[in-house]
């Protein structure tokens, strides 16, 4: 598979593994589905591996920790986002970045992962109380004892990017970014090119919208409608958009979800600095998401993929009001 480079020096698979999915983020946990998913991305060169602390409650951890052989820990790049604050019911409880917090949220996690170091960890969002030099300071600190490889960020804007990266040099910043979501090209990604930080792409998919799969808003979709761009009144659009989109796939005779992996992969080619995370929990994911790392997107392919999704096409915005609220990137970058 095509590298790329995060930061100075952390070389990946042009595309890498989302995990959410496996424990749980749109319905039923997958344990064995999923070790089956994460063992069939390694062998097929996916070595970024992309969980966090609260997928699951600790379960997408302890599963990825299952998965990952000895001899794959070496390949594998493994994210972890931490500081993410639930209640027991599952209610949004806002974002624990603060110092001293940091080394029991690690610990807990490298006990999950069976592991002695994560390879880039990071703030699931900016804690607003919290100015972001400290929470990196802290980092730096997990850094120097050899428990963490390399810091990275999320859903973070311009501003912050630059103040984190002052403090000790940020190695990703993860972003959603798709054709449906591109509010970060107008800071996010340019600012992470000038500082030579990667940008690792979530969402590609629209969260299953771009693959394809549902041409009515029934069955599995439906399930989705607290996504605000799967709720009724906005699906309707969105899944005209991905009509289109399905045409142009079919007279290159690929996948809608094909495409649109390759279109956020085309963002990076010439300076292998974007990787596009796929969600997956099943298998046969992986090859598609292979596949679509080889394909390339000529001129006119990407110019018939803008006129037919052009950018603030879609409909709704990409979180419900709460968890859109704890985005420092949809304060300080451009939306859409
Ligand atoms: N930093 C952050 O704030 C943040 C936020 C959200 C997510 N993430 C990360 O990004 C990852 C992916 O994000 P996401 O789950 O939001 O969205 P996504 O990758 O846009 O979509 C995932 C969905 O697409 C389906 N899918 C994958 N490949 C497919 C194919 N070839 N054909 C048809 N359907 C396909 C998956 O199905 P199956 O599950 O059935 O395989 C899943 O339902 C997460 O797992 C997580 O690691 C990060």
């Amino acid at each position: 598979m095509e590298q790329r480079t995060l930061g100075a020096d952390v070389r990946v698979g042009a595309v890498g593994l989302g995990c959410a999915g496996m424990s749980g983020a749109y319905g039923q946990r997958a344990d064995e589905q999923g070790i089956a998913t994460l063992r069939s991305a390694l062998d097929a060169g996916i070595t970024f591996i992309d969980t966090a602390d609260h997928y699951g409650m600790g379960h997408n951890e302890t599963l990825v920790g299952q998965a990952l052989r000895p001899a794959d820990r070496d390949r594998a790049v493994v994210s972890v986002k931490f500081g993410a604050l639930f209640g027991v019911d599952g209610s949004v409880r806002g974002v624990n970045g603060r110092p001293d917090a940091i080394p029991t949220f690690l610990g807990y996690s490298l006990q999950r992962l069976g592991t002695d170091y994560v390879d880039i960890y990071r703030p699931a969002r900016l804690d607003p109380a919290v100015p972001i030099e400290e929470t990196v300071g802290a980092l730096a600190e997990m850094v120097q004892k050899g428990y963490v490889r390399g810091i990275g960020l999320s859903e973070v804007g311009a501003e912050t990017i630059r103040r984190a990266h002052a403090v000790h040099p940020i190695t990703d910043v993860q972003v959603e970014y798709s054709l449906f979501s591109r509010g970060a090209e107008d800071e996010i990604l340019p600012t992470c090119r000038e500082l030579g930080i990667g940008v690792t792409a979530y969402g590609v998919l629209a969260q299953g919208m771009l693959t394809g799969t549902w041409r009515q808003p029934v069955g599995d979709a439906r399930h989705r409608g607290h996504l605000p761009r799967f709720a009724a009144g906005n699906i309707e659009t969105n899944l005209a958009l991905v009509e289109r989109l399905r045409e142009i796939a079919a007279s290159r005779g690929t996948t809608v979800a094909q495409l649109a992996i390759a279109w956020v992969l085309s963002r990076g080619r010439a300076h292998r600095d974007v990787v596009a995370l796929v969600g997956a929990s099943r298998p046969h994911r992986i090859t598609d998401a292979v596949d679509a790392a080889g394909l390339r997107l000529t001129e006119d392919d990407l110019d018939a993929i803008e006129q037919a999704v052009p950018r603030g096409a879609v409909a709704g915005e990409r979180y419900a009001p709460a968890l859109l609220s704890l985005l420092d990137s949809e304060r300080t970058g451009g939306r859409r």
